[in-house]
């Protein structure tokens, strides 16, 4: 169709203006967070010109490097100003960052306590006077934490906090904060829903460096790159080589690379007889394995091991024990300082009958005969990543080995990346549960920071959301999970609240009525999904995929794979019992816990039916029957979930055109999904009953 210049011109006018008014532009996702977009016109925006005049980075180091970048970057894009680097402050609003040891402008302030206090991850922001000079410091005892803290200057800018008389100490409470990917080598990935593995098979690209500012932007500090199903092949040689590339981009931004390692490695790839660990060849095998990988990557972090679950191999094929299998990698690891994450999930039908309980009965004994740089690995619930566990019994129950939880951000079980389920509501939930180990406030979070037991190692690992989908995560409120992820490593106290303002400011605008609706959106989600997926704790409904409802699934291959093992719905009644009478899994936890989830009348309706096998007439709280009640629940999140695509829709025109309608066909989907989700269940139930 032919256009005149004239209409031409008209139309482009009427896009410009349009989108001036607007205030947005085109938008592909790529750039998460970290979007720098300009700050309004305002008198605070020159406060803030002021206070960025000109940088201060004394190091040369690849570190100072990226620090100088990222500042310039960011100053550049929220304000405007071409913040110079100078050797000293010349004049006001210069932003000086070091560290004592490479910096003597930060030696000189003296600030010695605050930043033993804060760690060679944490760092000092302060307003201070330098050569007379008003400026902003940002100390770190370690370069890494500068960097951390240059990040944390530009969110303040980022979410309007004014840089008056700054006074800031930030220490991680956790020391390892990891993104475990299950990367496959051929490039796809297990659980992924995002697109092909961002450096699988052959990449090593200028996106590994976005996607390390990103992280480093959150004090994430390690990756595991490849799957937990590991292939033997990551171990040998040219995909080591392709590991230490990858670690060449990473370091800078003091993200340390890990690997899962496949137990049967020293059998598959050394040609040894045996992988008993108890074996003297099979150990020189992991000690020279180890040292190899040392001499390419020396600041490697260590494996990650799922052994002897879901078909993997493991010390239990020896009559070994876990702690055997953890210890001779241990052993080899310890003389570089690195670690083992021996995986808790393990589920062996011969150890008992209710799945839920087997990795506690398995690993509480063991507690005390791992090597002391061996983590037990273990995820948030016991069974499998569902929308709602209760916490996993072995937070509290093995005080002498440091446990790293395990954390799921890919929403495998929750929509993938096509529902709107924003995780940390769940992750508090699991982070603020009290395990009563050691009495009232024996709080997850004290278990995992080390500070319930006096442990010094911490961790906590989230299984990644990325991909090579433009956005990285598919849809592009799963950004939002990443985002929350690396927040609550750094300081599992942050209320799921202040994370999800951070990132709609950041993400989409700090306009005030589009942030308060889309944390609605956010805060609501995870219970709506709840809602239409697992009633009552009404669990693993679902496919073989994990997407779809699937209550009358029956799995030939494994009873604990199957719907129907789950909730055991019958003319008697709906639910898995797990008190005494049933399989006695709630005397893994303690009391009081144990007590209150053996009564129905004492269960939060939100586990009602994890714990308990109850008549479809059971009166609930509420007045209503249980059958009433779960009807119910599916209705309601079925609405709950069509409210999130409404109240999406009030937004058109306040954010930039392209996501809105990504994000507009995703919440269209859930809606559909949660319709499905609520008939299907509703109808197969009614059958049942
Ligand atoms: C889940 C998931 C698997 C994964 C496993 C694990 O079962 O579906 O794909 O391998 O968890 O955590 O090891």
């Amino acid at each position: 169709m032919a256009i005149s210049s004239s209409c031409l011109r008209v139309f482009v006018a009427a896009v410009v203006a349009m989108a001036l008014t607007l205030n947005v532009r085109a938008e592909t996702g790529y750039d998460l967070w970290l979007r720098y977009v300009p700050l309004d016109d305002t008198p605070e925006r020159d406060a803030y010109r002021r206070s960025a005049t000109a940088i201060v980075v004394e190091s040369r180091s690849p570190t100072a490097e990226a620090i100088v970048f990222e500042l310039q970057r960011g100053l550049r894009g929220l304000l405007g100003v071409d913040a110079a680097r100078v050797g000293r402050p010349s004049s006001d609003g210069g932003v000086i960052v070091g560290t004592p040891s490479s910096s003597p402008l930060v030696a000189a302030l003296g600030w010695t306590d605050a930043l033993a206090r804060a760690g060679r991850d944490g760092y000092v922001i302060r307003s201070a006077n330098v050569a007379g000079h008003a400026v902003t410091v940002i100390a770190s005892a370690g370069e890494t934490g500068a960097l951390y803290g240059s990040f944390h200057f530009l969110r303040l800018i980022q979410t309007r906090v004014p840089l008056a008389r700054l006074d800031i100490v930030e220490r991680p409470r956790l020391d390892r904060r990891l993104l475990n990917h299950w990367d496959n080598l051929d490039g796809t990935i297990e659980r992924g829903y995002a697109g092909g593995s961002l450096w699988w098979p052959d990449r090593v690209d200028r996106r590994l460096v976005d996607y390390a500012r990103a992280n480093a932007s959150i004090g994430i500090n390690g990756s595991v790159i490849n799957s937990v199903n590991a292939n033997p092949q990551s171990l040998t040689e040219p995909l080591l080589e392709k590991a230490a590339a990858i670690a060449r981009i990473f370091r800078p931004y003091g993200i340390r690379v890990y690997l899962a390692a496949n137990f049967a490695a020293p059998k598959m790839l050394g040609s040894l007889s045996t992988d008993d660990p108890l074996d003297s060849a099979v150990a020189r095998w992991w000690r020279e394995k180890v040292d190899d990988i040392y001499s390419l990557i020396p600041d490697f972090g260590g494996f990650v091991v799922k052994a002897n679950s879901e078909g993997q191999p493991g010390p239990q094929d020896y009559g070994r024990t876990h702690a055997d299998g953890a210890n001779v990698l241990a052993d080899a690891l310890a003389p570089h300082a690195g670690i083992v994450m021996w995986r808790a999930f393990v589920y062996d039908e011969k150890v008992d009958p209710d799945r839920v309980k087997r990795a506690y009965m398995e690993f509480v004994p063991l507690d005390g005969r791992f090597r002391e740089n061996v983590f037990a690995q273990v995820k948030n619930g016991p069974l499998d990543f569902q929308p709602r566990e209760p916490f996993h019994p072995l937070f509290g129950a093995m005080p002498k080995t440091p446990l790293m939880a395990e954390l799921q951000i890919t929403q495998e079980y929750l929509g993938q990346s096509n529902h709107l389920v924003y995780l940390a509501p769940m992750w508090k939930e699991f982070l603020d549960a009290d395990t009563y180990a050691k009495g009232t406030g024996s709080t997850v979070t004290k278990v995992i920071d080390g500070t319930l037991e006096s442990k010094t190692r911490t961790g906590i690992a989230g299984v990644a959301n990325t991909g090579r989908d433009t956005n990285w995560t598919g849809h592009d409120f799963g950004q939002a999970n990443w985002y929350a992820f690396g927040r609550l490593a750094w300081n599992p106290d942050l209320s799921a609240r202040a994370i999800a303002d951070e990132w709609i400011t950041m993400t989409w605008s700090g306009a005030p009525e589009l942030r308060a609706t889309i944390r609605s959106m956010m805060l609501d989600s995870r219970e709506a999904f709840v809602h239409y997926t697992m009633p009552l704790g009404l669990h693993h409904l679902i496919g073989g995929d994990h997407y779809a409802p699937m209550p009358e699934n029956t799995d030939p291959r494994r009873a604990d794979w199957s719907a129907t093992y789950y909730h055991h719905a019958d003319a008697s009644g709906i639910g898995y019992d797990r008190t005494r009478r049933g399989s006695g899994a709630v005397e893994q936890y303690r009391s009081p816990l144990r007590e209150l989830w053996s009564n129905p009348g004492t269960t939060p309706d939100a586990l009602l039916l994890w714990f308990h096998h109850l008549p479809w007439d059971y009166g609930m709280k509420s007045g209503r029957t249980l059958w009433d009640e779960l009807v119910q629940s599916y209705r309601r999140g079925a609405d709950e979930a069509k409210a999130l695509e409404t109240h999406w829709a009030t937004l058109h025109g306040k954010v930039d055109e392209e996501r809105y309608q990504a994000v507009l066909a995703r919440l269209h989907r859930q809606t559909e999904d949660a319709a499905a989700w609520r008939d299907k269940c509703v109808r197969y139930f009614q059958a049942r009953r």
